[in-house]
C-alpha cells in the first residue's frame, strides 16, 4: 500500500512538473520582464515587494541586466543557464525556477516571501567549497537564481565519462564537503539535496557544491501542487521520504550517497524506477562496495543508516576521511 502511494505521488508530481517545464520552455527566459527582489526588502512577515521595472531608481536592479547566453543543464525544478551580467560585465549562471503554477495569489505571495527567506539563508554561506549567490531576481512569478558561474564538471557527469574515482581522491572531496557542510549547519542551513548533480568538480580537482538552500523550497509541501515528495529518489535520505523533518544528519547521508557513487560508479540505492528506489532507501541495506575498500566502505556505510541518530559525528568522519587521503 505505501508502495503505491508513493508511485501515484511520484507520477503525479512528475507529470505537473513536466508539464510546468514545458510551457516555461515555450515561454523562454525573458529578461526583459524581469521584477526584482531586492536584498533590502523588508522582513517577511508582509510578501516581499518587488520593484516594478524601472521603478529601482537603481541602475543595478534594471530590468534586462542579465542575458541567456546558454542552457548548462536541466534539473528536477528548473533550467541553469549561462547568462552575461550586462552591468558588471562578466558571466554568471542562472537558476530559473519553475513556480508551481495555478496556486492562489496568496499562495504565489507565501512561496515568493519563502523563497528569498531561504535565499537570504543561503547567501550568508561565503565558503570556497559553496557556489556563491549573487542575488535573486523574480521574473513573471517564476524566480531566478544568479550565482557565480562555475567552471566545472558536476561529478555525475566525471563518474560517467571517466568511471569510479579512487578511494583517496573520494575522501579528499568528502573533506572538502565536510568542511562546508560544517559552516553551513552551524549557520543553520541545511542543504537537503546533496548529489553528485550537486557537486561541481573543478580542473584543479577541488569541488563547489551547489543549490545550498534551494531544495527546502522546492520539497515544501505547502509550495507544490501535488503536496508530494520532490528530489532524486536514489539520493533521498529515508526521513525525507517518509516527510519528516530534516537535519545535519541528513546532509551526511547525502554525503554518504554521493561519495558511494564517486568511488562505486553506482548509486548506492540504484533500481529501474523512482518508485522501487524509494522503497529500497527506506527498507533495504545499500549495496556492498566493490571498490571503496577498508576503511572508506564500512565509512560510507555508516552514513547510510536509515535512522539519522545512527550516523556518525562530522567530527569522527573528518578524522577518518583525512587518514584516507593520507595513504
Ligand atoms: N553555478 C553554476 N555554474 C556552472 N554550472 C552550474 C551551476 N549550477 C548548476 N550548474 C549546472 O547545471 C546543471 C543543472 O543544475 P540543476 O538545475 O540544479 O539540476 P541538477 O542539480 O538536478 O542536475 C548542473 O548539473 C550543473 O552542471
Ligand atoms: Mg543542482
Amino acid at each position: 500500500m505505501l508502495f503505491l502511494g508513493l508511485a501515484f505521488l511520484f507520477v503525479l508530481t512528475t507529470q505537473r512538473r513536466f508539464r510546468r517545464a514545458r510551457r516555461q520552455m515555450e515561454q523562454g527566459p525573458s529578461a526583459q520582464r524581469t521584477e526584482v527582489f531586492t536584498a533590502t526588502a523588508p522582513p517577511q512577515q508582509s510578501p516581499a515587494p518587488t520593484v516594478a521595472m524601472g521603478e529601482s531608481g537603481a541602475a543595478t536592479l534594471s530590468a534586462g541586466r542579465f542575458t541567456p547566453l546558454e542552457e548548462l543543464g536541466r534539473g528536477g525544478m528548473g533550467v541553469v543557464w549561462r547568462a552575461r551580467d550586462g552591468v558588471l560585465g562578466r558571466q554568471v549562471a542562472i537558476k530559473q525556477l519553475l513556480p508551481p503554477s495555478g496556486g492562489s495569489p496568496t499562495a504565489q505571495e507565501t512561496m515568493r516571501a519563502r523563497m528569498l527567506r531561504e535565499a537570504r539563508a543561503a547567501a550568508q554561506l561565503a565558503h570556497r567549497n559553496a557556489v556563491t549567490v549573487h542575488d535573486v531576481l523574480l521574473d513573471q512569478g517564476s524566480v531566478l537564481i544568479v550565482m557565480e558561474l562555475v567552471k566545472a564538471v558536476s561529478l555525475d557527469k566525471k563518474v560517467e565519462s571517466e568511471g569510479p574515482l579512487p578511494p583517496g581522491r573520494v575522501a579528499a572531496m568528502g573533506l572538502e564537503m565536510l568542511d562546508v557542510l560544517a559552516e553551513a549547519h552551524e549557520l543553520g542551513i541545511i542543504h537537503r539535496d546533496i548529489k553528485p548533480a550537486n557537486v561541481l568538480v573543478q580542473k584543479d580537482g577541488s569541488i563547489k557544491l551547489a543549490d545550498f538552500g534551494i531544495a527546502r523550497f522546492e520539497g515544501d509541501p505547502t509550495l507544490t501542487e501535488a503536496g508530494a515528495v520532490i528530489g532524486t529518489p536514489s539520493y533521498m535520505a529515508p526521513e525525507q521520504i517518509r516527510g519528516l523533518e530534516s537535519s545535519p544528519a541528513t546532509d551526511l547521508w547525502g554525503l554518504g550517497v554521493t561519495l558511494f557513487y564517486a568511488v562505486e560508479g553506482r548509486p548506492a540505492f540504484g533500481r529501474p524506477s523512482p518508485t522501487a528506489a524509494m522503497a529500497a532507501v527506506l527498507t533495504e541495506p545499500p549495496l556492498t562496495p566493490q571498490r571503496a575498500g577498508s576503511p572508506l566502505g564500512p565509512l560510507l556505510m555508516s552514513l547510510l543508516a536509515k535512522d539519522p541518530a545512527d550516523r556518525p559525528a562530522a567530527t569522527q568522519l573528518r578524522s577518518e576521511l583525512s587518514q584516507l587521503t593520507r595513504i
